[in-house]
């Protein structure tokens, strides 16, 4: 018999809130967007898109990483285990481990509803027997899965260096969070580390202009969003690495002295002035091992590509 996934939508009695937000950064000096504003449908496509470009390393080096290390992983891991997928997207990154990790469950989360349904459609006819959960939830605000959900050995799954996402303050609310709940398992995450700025800045303006499309459909999103009138075709993508800050750094920079309304409101930009859209903090091996530490996870292993590009951590919640 074939079993379909479950699908849990948590209440988006905030999503109002979450609008005030949005029109309150765009207020203030300098403006700013979150990053999540990124994943509509269209902009997870593009997101999957990136990761195919050359200039972007860090999908591939990770996925080298669990290809040369996986196995050893898997030995801290266990077998068995909830597999709870953090931003789970097309789920191709968990699934490929299903082999080494032999889940009983996998819950996968994430914001873009739409994307989470299709890819777990797929992960349940590849895997007929395995119990699938999807939960639709921005885990960014506030992380309370069902305690049902967290039970059984709830290993936590958080690839592609998206906890560089949050700033280092709340990258370690995050993982306190995530180590409240991971009670007798662990955290699997994935980590991009520091190196040289052309590299990196290569990886977040791209030749094709792939990552300057994932940037700007955040204005076509917060148009649907908001009802506000943002012309694309008005900003330029910048993507830079502040070396002081030890991130790189999206911004949208108005082209040309514009305003942008919407129902009940309207903001003025100058030529040249920014909306700041995206962090991606990276770090040292040390830096990030103490984070895992400070926020109570024991023994932090990890394992990196041959450049030092990229590290894998596992941290046990025991
Ligand atoms: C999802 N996140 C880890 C990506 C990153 O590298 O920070 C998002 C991204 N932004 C531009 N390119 C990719």
């Amino acid at each position: 018999m074939h079993r379909t996934p479950r699908f849990i939508q948590k209440s988006v009695a905030d999503a109002s809130a979450d609008l005030a937000a949005a029109k309150q950064a765009l207020l203030r000096t300098p403006a700013s967007a979150s990053p999540k504003w990124f994943y509509d449908r269209l902009g997870s496509h593009l997101f999957e898109a990136i990761t195919e470009l050359p200039e972007y390393y860090p999908t591939r080096t990770e996925a080298a990483v669990f290809a040369a290390h996986g196995a050893q992983m898997a030995r801290h891991v266990g077998v068995g285990a909830t597999l709870i997928d953090l931003g789970a997207g097309n789920c191709v990154k968990a699934t490929r481990l299903f082999p080494l990790l032999e889940p009983s469950q996998y819950v996968a989360v994430d914001i873009s509803v739409d994307f989470l349904h299709d890819a777990l459609r797929r992960v349940q006819r590849e895997h007929p027997q395995l119990d699938v959960v999807g939960f639709g939830m921005d885990f960014s605000q506030s992380f309370d899965l069902p305690p049902a959900l967290v039970e059984h050995r709830p290993v936590f799954f958080y690839p592609g260096s998206s906890i560089g996402n949050f700033t280092p303050a709340e990258a370690l609310v995050f993982l306190k969070r995530v180590r409240a709940q991971a009670h007798g398992g662990g955290l699997l995450i994935g980590v991009d580390l520091v190196k040289p700025a052309p590299i990196l800045e290569a990886a977040y303006d791209d030749a094709l202009g792939v990552t300057a499309a994932f940037n700007l459909n955040l204005l076509r999103h917060l148009n649907h969003l908001l009802g506000s009138d943002f012309d694309p075709r008005q900003w330029r993508h910048i993507g830079l690495y502040n070396e002081v800050m030890s991130r790189v750094e999206m911004h949208l920079e108005a082209r040309t002295a514009l305003v942008v309304r919407w129902p009940g409101g309207e903001r003025a930009f100058e030529a040249g002035e920014r909306i700041h859209t995206e962090n991606s903090c990276k770090y040292t091996v040390e830096g990030f091992a103490s984070l895992l530490q400070q926020a109570g996870f024991s023994e932090p292993r990890h394992w990196t590509d041959e450049r030092g590009w990229f590290a894998v951590f596992w941290a046990s919640a025991d």
